[in-house]
Order: structure tokens, then C-alpha cells, then sequence
């Protein structure tokens, strides 16, 4: 069977895949980053080079309410080419700024924002701008410390917190937006030029007769660099709108450390690109690309861009989104260990920026997400494991994988299939040959609460036979080539493909009616799948084999007219967000959809999971993972994960356990591999391995409330589910680089999983507070200071370095099972981890996990607090409290979460479900009675150890309480008394 199953597509496989970097453009081989660049360049040579940007003083218009303003900004180098500029701050701080050419020869792309938005950000009626000879200024924030002040001469956007520069925008000059021009009327050689009233100096007359406009050249340079056209590898980009590209220095003067850009393979403290010692020679480049065996340590682009970056210090965050949809290159420089300067250079698009004042990473979140959505809560199965290759090669090969599992008693909940299952790469149409009763295999498969994912990519092959293609082929919505008339064709797994214009209102419904799986009309839809069925949109940025870079010619026309480089890295994001809402309208009332993209784009978080492409399967790689990872997270999209095992390559045993220990603690977790691969299941690997597998997949179905709760608190605050160190702990410099170990939800849960082979110990870093830090499994306390510490903990294979902060409560389902669903009335185990005040808190939140009636008040969130009973008591009292009804909020989305009816109907279904064991680490001494408040003594156990309010180290003590027959989403009180 599987040799069979690499036969059948490798030759389907074209030599086009086989692409290197060299595929894909430097800065230097980009006529707009060239210039870009260049700039820069001239403008660090030139001591008194100054910004040509400025704010016209007569031109400024308060809104009639003084909430925003507009100006106007003129050129000194293009005295009659006219800009404008709109400047407002939102209800909760977030600063907008966006700048256009008005009147131009064409229109700039300006739609980035409103795709990526969740909605229009209402401006603040409290903030006043006060207009002055030199600026506009406006004062606002709790403590009125927030100041923004808009510079005319030369044009510059400063926010001031406390008098302190956070963000300074045209700092160094470099705002530069290119005006529509025509071949035209760019002076030709030995052209006369008109000479500005204030005269030339003599450089300026050699260049006047160069042919350069007189003043543009010190600002523009002297070449028409690419303007027109250029060329990469064996590509012709004709550039019919001429030069248009958007240069902007974003400085940030007090911050020396900045995090977000996703995706790049890289550090998650962004190493530098600028300056003496720069990291890397190249920008961070932002160009949704499908990048074959891409490096584990790189700026190159890869399938996904999300145009936001904190800026941290110790005691400020600020964050920027910068709107732009095109190709986008980011230099960064610390001219100082505690400043940054940043530089973004765009090929088209207006300048749209949001400056989000922070101070704190959780202000930043709850900023970002505001603005372009919370993280969507998934459908709870999504979080258990998935299993995939390329390929399952037929239906009972997909039978024969669920079965090994159940046999071998290993977990999983998803079962996955790849491009092999259609016709032909044709998406939707099944291979009879090899699958010859789709839906009865789904069904066997739904018939231990598990669910199948499947593929649907983007491209579709051309031919008459394929209803998808015949039906957008009429109805008139692929993509066009560059003429605007025909439809674009280009090669992918399918061969000769056209691609759907998602931009194209006429693709919507008409998408979303192919997913249906009952007949409705004469409308093709798919009818061999079931409503459950998740799916997968991969080659979505897009990849096209024969394109250039492997994606679309810029030139391409979309929907309005826009030119593809416009919009290129929202293409990703707008074929999920269709595919999201095709497969949550297959059933009335509406399941939780769940779909994979491997593009995406701020905003993609509000419709489903990514994953970090075709990594290796080298522990770079796997490293490299965690990293990128934590970024996605950071930049508000949380669902996120690796290939678990690596794309590419057969892991060795070590590497492959090592990886099930990085993929249980990401909040995707999925096991995937490329064609030409050895089979890897789990149930393969030879005992130790094996074993070892079987427990750290169980580990992650018992830390399911876990992930589930921290969702859910994503999906309400923009919180990430994975914090890495700066966010958890913002004044403690120590972690600002930490990027190998990282926070899970607020649930204390500190992890650092082991990426490097042969290791039998890690070190740790606790963060610099005084605290106690339990391991997880051994419930050794360890010590934290004020000051921070390393620690080294023993990590062989079977082991993962996981700690639990002095503190926390967290609540597990201990109860080995084949999938989730089946756990559904398992009881709970709460781990009460007391700090160093004997005390800790936990929240635990459940909802039916598949529909959307929790927005209904179908659900259950649970306190749970340890506390001392009275000051000097060595005894303790832990009690379950309703949050739903306690903790009324507003959630980022608007979405008012009202007070709960704690006997709602959700809750009602789970009365019996229990709390089965409690375990107590770190009381001070043996417990003299432990009973239910009011009740009777119950059934428990203590081991002497080291107490939380100690200073030693060593196996903390530890009280279990077994079976308080409570009800887990009931009010109770047990007291421990000393
Ligand atoms: C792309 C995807 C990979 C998938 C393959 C075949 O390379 O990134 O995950 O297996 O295409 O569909």
C-alpha cells in the first residue's frame, strides 16, 4: 500500500517544486527595497538631510467634535504634487495615521485596512487636538501622560508617554511615497527642468543636466531605478503604474528590544539588520511565499505576514500595525542597546499606520485585537492530536491507521488527508479508485467522536470536467492576467490551474454553496462529506510553480481593478476566512468551523489555525518552531503550530519524541510528512519510544481544560495562548530574549521543551520575582529571586522540563481515552500549586465545545481560590466559585459577556460531573482534618515535604484529597485545618 501511495503521485509531482532561494528576490534585487534602501543610505551620509515633508499650517481641519484632524503635506521636491493627511486616536488610544496622494494620476491601494479591521475603530470623543504655529498636539490617556504631536517642518508623528518619545514616525526622514507619474513627464536627459525659486547649488545643476528633477535627485536618487520595469530570474514584472512604493522610518527611542513580523524563521527579539554589527545582511521581508526547504535562521519572507510589531522596554510596550498589503521589507537597527530604529518599505499601498500606546504587552493585545479581532474560539477536539501525511492513500488505509491507534491505546482526535485523495488534484472530487465510499469512511471515523480534515487548495486544474472550475469559469470571477480580460493561468499540483478572485463578491456565496453537503437547486456542492468535516487550505499565498517566486505576476488583475502586488499577502487570508464561513453555514444552527490555512494576515486569527509550512526535520528546525510559534501568538494569531516529526526527513526516534514534547505544548498540535517520506505514526516507533509517545499524548489530553480555558480567554482579551517571557514578565530584562520557554495561557504553566539532541538536562530561567516553581511531575520546589535564577533540571527523553508557578490552580482530566469527545464527563483533578503567601487561584471554563451557544450563556467558568483561613493559620480553604456570574466582562470583540446563569442549560448537563482528586503542594505541616465546609472529614493522604512559604528547595509536601465527591461546576468549600 505505501509504496504504491509514492508511486501514484510522484510522478504527479512537478520538477518546478525543486526550488531554492535563489527563487526568491534579496532587498537588492527588488527596484523598490533598492531604493528603499538607498535612501537610507543617502540620508545616514548627509548630516543635514532633511525630511521634504510637511504639514501645510493653513490647511489643518479639526473635525467639527476636535477628534481628528486633516492637512495637508507637500513635497519641497514635487512642489505640485498633493498629499493629505488624517490623524485620529480611538476611544481606547490607539493612534491612526494615513496618508494618501490626492488628486494623483491613479488611485493607491488603500483596502488593507478594511480586510484586516474587524470593523471601522470609533474615534474618542474625549481626546481634544489643540492646533499651534509648528503642530498639532493632543494630550490624553488615564493620566493625561499620553501626548501626540504632529510636527509640520518637516513632517514627524511623535507619541510622548510621561515626556518620553515611544514612537517617532518620519524621525529620520525616510517617509517617502512615491507620486503616480507617467514615462512622460519624468525629465528626460539634457532636459531643461524648471530651477525652484530658491536656486540650485551646483550639485544640483550637474544633476539637472543628468536629467533628474532637480530636487528630487538628493532625495530620490539619481537612476530611475525599476520604475518601469524589472526583471528577476527568467520574470518580466511590467510595472504599469510606474514607481509607487511607500519608505517609512518608525523609530522607537526608548525600546530596545522588538518582537512580532511574522513569519520569519528567527529569534523572537528580532536580530538587527541595520547597523556595524548587523545580524543579517537583509531586511525582514514580509511576501507571502511558499519557500521549498526554507532555512531555519532567516529573514527571508514565508507563507504568511502580519504587519505588527511590539516595541519593549522595561517599563513600556507600544506596538505598531502597519496596514500594507504589498511587498514589505523591514530594516531594523539598535542604535543603542535601548533604542530601535525600524524601516518599512512597501511596493504600493497608502501609508495606514496604528500607533498602539500599550504601556503593558496586555494593553497591546487588547489594542491589536481590538483592531483586527480576538483569536476565534475553536471547536475543543482541534486541540487534541492530529494525524496526517501525504498521503493516506485510500479509505481503508485510513481505517487501517484509526485502528493501530486504538489498538496501540494512543490518542487522537483528527485524521488528515492530503492532495492524493482527489481526482486528479481536482479539490472535492474523490479518487473512486482508492476511495470509493468517502462518506462511510468519515463516518467510521466519526464514530469514536474523531473527525477527518481535508484539503482544499486553491488552484483549479482546467478542465471542462471539474464543475468547480466549469462553474467560476462562468460565472466570470478568476483572476485576470495583466490585460484584465483573460484568465490567468498557471501550474500547480493540478497542472494548468486558474485561480478564484476571493476579492470578487460574486465568489462568495457561491463558494460557500460548494461545501454544502445536501443538494440544493442544480448548485454542484459537496455532497460526499459530512458536515463535520474540517479542512485545510494550503498554497493559499498563492503558490504557482511557474510564477515568479513561485507565487502570481504582480501584474495580475483582481476584482476593482487592483493590481495583485497590491494585495498580495491578504490573497491567503480572504480564500480561509471564505472557506471558515462556507464550512460553519453547513449546518443550521452553525458548528465551530475548523480550518487550516498556511497563509495568512492580521486578521486571519479570527478564522481558524496556521501552521509553519514545510519545515525539516532537523533539530533547527524543531527549535526554530517554538520560535516562530511564540511570534504568531504575539502577533495575535495563537492557533498556531509545526509540523510535528518535520516535513521533510526521516527523524531519528530521539528527534521524533522530542518533537511530540514540543508539539503537546503548542496550541496546534499535528503530526504531518511529505510523500517521499517513511511512514511515522506513533504506534511505529519500538518501545521505549513508543511508550514514551503514548504519555506525553496523554499529557496533553489531560492538560485539555487547560488549553481550552486559555482559548477561551484569547478569544474574549487578545491575550495569547503562549506567552513567552516578556509578555508574562515585562520588567524582567533577564527573559527579554527568552524565546525556548514560554508561559501557557495564565494558567502557570511554565514549559521549555528540549530541542537539541543528546540532552539529558536543561537549564531554565525563573523569573525574577519570589516565587516557588513546582516541577510538574516530581513536585520539586524550586526557588525564584528578585533577581531571577537559572535552574537545571534533569530532561531525558521521557522527561519535559514543565513547571507549575507557586500560585496557580490547574485544573486536568487524568483519564487516559481514545479521543476528547469521549471525555466529556471525566472528572477533574485540580492541582493547588500554593505560592509563597500559601495561597493560588485557577480558572477552568467548559462550554458543549462545538456550537455556539456559549454566546448564549451555555456555559460553565469556574474560580478556584486556595486560601488561609485566618493570617497566621497553617491550614488553608479552597473553594469553587461561579465566575459567570461573579466576573461580568466586556469582551475585546464587543461581545458583552453578561452575567451567566450558573443553572444554564450546558451546566445543568455537567452537574454530575466531579472533581475526583485535589492535589495541595507545599502546606506548611500535616493537615488535622480535611472535610467539606459543614461536612464530613474526607479520604486523604499528606507526604511531608518542603512548604510554599518556606525558603528551602526539595520535593515539596504534598496533601491528596480523593474523591470529595464535588461537583466541578458547583459552589463548595474544603477546609484544610492545621
Ligand atoms: C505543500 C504543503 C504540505 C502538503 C503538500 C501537498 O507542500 O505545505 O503540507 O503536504 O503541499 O499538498
Amino acid at each position: 500500500m505505501r509504496g504504491f501511495g509514492s508511486l501514484l503521485v510522484l510522478a504527479a509531482i512537478p520538477a518546478a517544486l525543486a526550488v531554492k532561494s535563489h527563487d526568491f528576490k534579496t532587498c537588492s534585487q527588488a527596484g523598490f527595497c533598492r531604493r528603499g534602501r538607498a535612501l537610507s543610505a543617502r540620508a545616514a551620509e548627509n548630516p543635514s538631510w532633511r525630511s521634504p515633508y510637511s504639514v501645510d499650517a493653513s490647511s489643518v481641519a479639526l473635525s467639527p467634535d476636535q477628534a481628528s484632524f486633516t492637512a495637508a503635506i507637500k513635497s519641497s521636491i514635487y512642489p505640485d504634487v498633493k498629499f493629505s493627511l488624517d490623524v485620529r486616536i480611538h476611544d481606547d488610544g490607539v493612534v491612526r495615521v494615513r496618508m494618501d496622494e490626492v488628486d494623483g494620476l491613479r488611485k493607491r491601494y488603500d483596502e488593507a485596512a478594511s480586510w484586516a479591521l474587524l470593523e471601522e475603530p470609533k474615534v474618542s470623543q474625549k481626546v481634544q487636538w489643540t492646533v499651534a504655529k509648528d503642530s498639532v498636539k493632543a494630550v490624553y490617556g488615564a493620566k493625561n501622560d499620553i501626548e501626540v504631536k504632529v510636527a509640520f517642518e518637516p513632517l514627524k508623528v511623535t507619541l510622548f508617554r510621561g515626556g518620553k518619545e515611544q514612537v517617532v514616525l518620519n524621525n529620520r526622514g525616510l517617509l517617502h511615497m512615491e507620486h503616480f507619474r507617467t514615462k512622460e513627464s519624468v525629465p528626460k536627459s539634457k532636459e531643461t527642468v524648471p530651477v525652484p525659486e530658491e536656486g540650485l547649488d551646483t550639485e544640483d545643476g550637474v544633476q539637472a543636466v543628468l536629467g533628474v528633477h532637480p530636487r528630487a535627485a538628493w532625495f530620490e536618487g539619481e537612476q530611475e531605478d525599476g520604475w518601469w520595469e524589472e526583471t528577476f530570474n527568467s520574470f518580466t514584472d511590467p510595472k504599469p503604474k510606474g514607481p509607487e512604493s511607500l519608505s517609512l522610518d518608525i523609530d522607537f527611542p526608548n525600546h530596545g528590544h522588538v518582537y512580532g513580523i511574522p513569519q520569519h524563521a528567527t529569534r523572537l527579539d528580532l536580530p538587527t539588520t541595520t547597523g556595524e554589527n548587523a545580524h543579517y545582511t537583509d531586511p525582514y521581508r514580509l511576501f507571502n511565499a511558499d519557500v521549498f526547504e526554507y532555512l531555519a535562521d532567516s529573514t527571508m519572507s514565508l507563507y504568511g505576514s502580519i504587519p505588527f510589531m511590539h516595541a519593549h522596554s522595561a517599563d513600556s510596550t507600544v506596538g505598531i500595525f502597519n496596514a500594507i498589503a504589498s511587498d514589505t521589507w523591514i530594516d531594523l537597527g539598535h542604535p543603542s542597546p535601548k533604542s530601535t530604529t525600524s524601516h518599512w518599505i512597501s511596493e504600493t499601498g497608502i501609508l495606514d499606520v496604528f500607533i498602539l500606546p500599550g504601556p503593558t504587552p496586555a494593553d497591546i493585545f487588547t489594542q491589536y485585537t481590538r483592531l483586527t479581532g480576538t483569536p476565534a474560539l475553536p471547536a475543543h477536539w482541534s486541540l487534541g492530536y492530529h494525524q496526517c501525511r501525504w498521503n493516506y492513500v485510500s479509505s481503508e488505509d485510513v481505517r487501517s491507521v484509526q485502528k493501530r491507534f486504538d489498538e496501540e491505546d494512543i490518542p487522537v482526535d483528527v485524521f488528515w488527508l492530503d492532495i492524493e485523495y482527489s481526482e486528479e488534484h481536482k479539490y472535492f472530487i474523490w479518487d473512486k479508485r482508492h476511495f470509493p465510499d468517502p462518506v462511510d469512511m468519515i463516518k467510521d471515523v466519526e464514530a469514536i467522536g474523531r473527525k477527518m480534515v481535508i484539503i482544499i487548495d486553491p488552484h483549479l486544474k482546467r478542465t471542462d470536467n471539474y464543475p468547480v472550475y466549469k462553474q467560476a469559469t462562468e460565472l466570470g470571477i478568476l483572476v485576470k492576467k495583466g490585460d484584465g480580460l483573460t484568465d490567468y493561468e498557471g501550474w500547480c499540483w493540478s497542472g494548468s490551474s486558474a485561480w478564484v478572485d476571493y476579492f470578487h463578491p460574486g465568489s462568495w456565496d457561491w463558494w460557500k454553496s460548494l461545501f454544502k453537503t445536501e443538494q440544493h437547486g442544480d448548485q454542484w456542492s459537496w455532497l460526499e462529506s459530512t458536515v463535520n468535516t474540517g479542512i485545510w487550505n494550503d498554497m493559499n499565498e498563492p503558490a504557482i510553480f511557474n510564477g515568479p517566486e513561485i507565487s502570481m505576476p504582480r501584474e495580475n488583475i483582481h476584482y476593482g481593478g487592483w493590481e495583485h502586488r497590491d494585495l498580495h499577502n491578504i490573497n491567503g487570508m480572504l480564500f480561509a476566512n471564505l472557506t471558515s464561513q462556507a464550512v460553519m453555514a453547513r449546518t443550521d444552527p452553525p458548528k465551530r468551523p475548523f480550518v487550516l490555512t498556511r497563509s495568512f494576515y492580521a486578521g486571519s486569527q479570527r478564522f481558524g489555525a496556521m501552521w509553519t509550512g514545510d519545515n525539516l526535520g532537523t533539530w533547527e528546525h524543531m527549535a526554530v518552531g517554538v520560535k516562530m510559534v511564540l511570534a504568531n501568538n504575539i502577533a495575535g494569531f495563537s492557533f498556531s503550530g509545526s509540523d510535528l516529526g518535520g516535513f521533510f526527513g526521516n527523524p531519528e526516534p530521539e528527534m521524533l519524541v522530542r518533537w511530540y514534547a514540543v508539539a503537546i505544548f503548542s496550541p496546534f498540535m499535528r503530526a504531518h510528512a511529505h510523500i517521499d517520506t517513511k511512514r511515522r505514526e506513533p504506534y511505529l516507533l519500538d518501545d521505549p519510544y513508543k511508550g514514551i509517545v503514548r504519555n506525553m499524548l496523554r499529557l496533553r489530553y489531560s492538560m485539555l481544560p487547560v488549553w481550552y480555558t486559555a482559548f477561551r480567554e484569547a478569544s474574549v482579551t487578545g491575550l495569547p495562548v503562549l506567552r513567552p517571557h516578556f509578555v508574562a514578565f515585562p520588567r524582567d530584562e533577564r527573559g527579554f530574549s527568552l524565546d525556548d520557554q514560554y508561559f501557557v495561557g495564565s494558567s502557570g504553566l511554565l514549559v521549555k521543551p528540549v530541542t537539541r539532541k543528546g540532552v539529558t538536562e536543561e537549564t531554565v530561567y525563573l523569573p525574577a520575582e519570589d516565587q516557588v516553581y513546582y516541577d510538574y511531575f516530581n513536585h520539586n520546589a524550586y526557588r525564584s529571586d528578585a533577581k531571577g535564577k537559572e535552574i537545571t533540571v534533569p530532561a531525558e527523553l521521557h522527561q519535559i522540563p514543565v513547571f507549575v508557578r507557586g500560585g496557580s490552580i490547574v485544573s486536568t482530566r487524568e483519564r487516559p481515552r481514545r479521543s476528547s469527545p469521549l471525555m466529556r464527563r471525566d472528572p477533574f483533578t485540580l492541582r493547588v500549586a500554593l505560592g509563597k503567601d500559601s495561597s493560588a487561584r485557577g480558572e477552568l471554563y467548559l462550554d458543549d465545545g462545538e456550537t455556539f451557544s456559549h454566546q448564549q450563556g451555555e456555559l460553565v467558568w469556574r474560580e478556584f481560590v486556595a486560601e488561609k483561613p485566618a493570617k497566621k493559620s497553617k491550614g488553608v480553604r479552597i473553594s469553587s466559585r461561579n465566575l459567570a456570574t461573579q466576573k461580568p466582562t466586556e469582551a475585546v470583540d464587543h461581545v458583552a459577556l453578561a452575567t451567566y446563569d450558573s443553572g444554564n442549560a450546558f451546566a445543568k448537563a455537567i452537574a454530575d460531573v466531579r472533581v475526583e482528586k485535589i492535589v495541595v503542594l507545599g502546606l506548611p505541616t500535616k493537615p488535622s482534618s480535611v472535610a467539606v465546609e459543614g461536612g464530613k472529614e474526607l479520604q486523604w493522604t499528606y507526604t511531608d515535604g518542603v512548604a510554599a512559604s518556606d525558603k528551602k528547595e526539595g520535593t515539596a509536601s504534598v496533601l491528596v484529597i480523593r474523591d470529595p465527591k464535588l461537583a466541578v461546576a458547583s459552589d463548595w468549600d474544603i477546609l484544610v485545618k492545621a
